[in-house]
């Protein structure tokens, strides 16, 4: 498979690609923009582009780019000179050769996002994607107390959901088991499994791994656990990663519980 931007090299030689500015100075739905600062001899490390973007200098610019190929080419963008680019560039670094600081504005155009021939091989989620995938966070505050415990269609399971992402699936809920209560079967989870005892026992019966307060739990993706018993009421911290289930297990009546 052809690496034309680096991103297979750069995983070979075990480099996790950076950000592409210092800090974002303004963001919305269809640009993000990125302040790009350099002292003299100063180097933004290896990263890469996944949106067309503008760039506007804001002084200095004297700068040698380097692609992790070795290619070196160096910029003269006095203050005020723009730069449009509109194609995907191997990974590369940037580095401040004159005796002035540099400063920029690095404008992305979300619009568009570029595919890279090696991503699938790095098995990397691009950065700039991560960052998008972010942007539907807000802050909230709840207080859980507040909250009524919704009961499912498991018998002596409830939860009170904090937070979930609609796009992915993930979720962080409290869920509670009251004493005797479990989940029926071996089963697996369709995402990563997080869970922290807050109170109680729980415990899964062929493996005799118990929860009690204080415990951390992390049962990764496709790993077959349970059948598992509630042997005091106990109440969990439960995060997943992403879908809780691949279908919709047997001892939930609706589909809604299974997620
Ligand atoms: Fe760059
Ligand atoms: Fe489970």
């Amino acid at each position: 498979m052809s690496d034309e931007h680096g991103l297979k090299l750069a995983n070979e030689r075990g480099i996790s690609l950076g950000e592409i500015g210092q800090r974002i100075v303004l963001e919305n739905e269809h640009v993000r923009i990125w302040e790009v600062k350099l002292e003299p001899g100063e180097t933004i490390d290896f990263h890469i582009h996944y949106h067309p973007y503008v760039i506007i200098s804001l002084g200095g610019g004297e700068n040698e780019i380097e692609t992790i190929f070795g290619d070196k080419r160096t910029t003269n963008e006095p203050l005020g000179e723009t730069v449009f680019m509109n194609e995907m560039r191997a990974v590369h670094k940037l580095t401040n050769r004159s005796d002035t600081t540099y400063l920029s504005r690095l404008v992305e155009l979300k619009h568009i996002t570029w595919e890279s021939d090696a991503a699938d091989d790095t098995g990397a989620e691009p950065p700039a994607r991560q960052a998008d995938a972010q942007e539907a966070l807000e802050e909230i505050l709840i207080q859980t107390q507040d909250l009524d415990w919704v009961e499912k269609s498991l018998a002596g399971l409830s939860h009170k959901m904090l937070w979930r992402n609609e796009e992915t699936g993930a979720s962080i809920a409290l869920i509670k088991f009251e004493k005797g209560a479990g989940i029926p079967k071996p089963h697996l989870h369709a995402s990563n499994q997080f869970m922290y005892c807050l109170s109680g026992k729980y415990r899964y019966i062929p493996t005799d791994v118990m929860l009690v307060p204080g415990v951390f739990y992390c049962n990764p993706k496709g790993n077959v656990h349970g059948p598992a018993i509630a042997d005091e009421t106990c109440i969990f911290l439960e995060i997943y990663d992403g879908p809780h289930y691949p279908i919709k297990p047997d001892w939930y009546t609706n589909e809604e519980d299974a997620r």
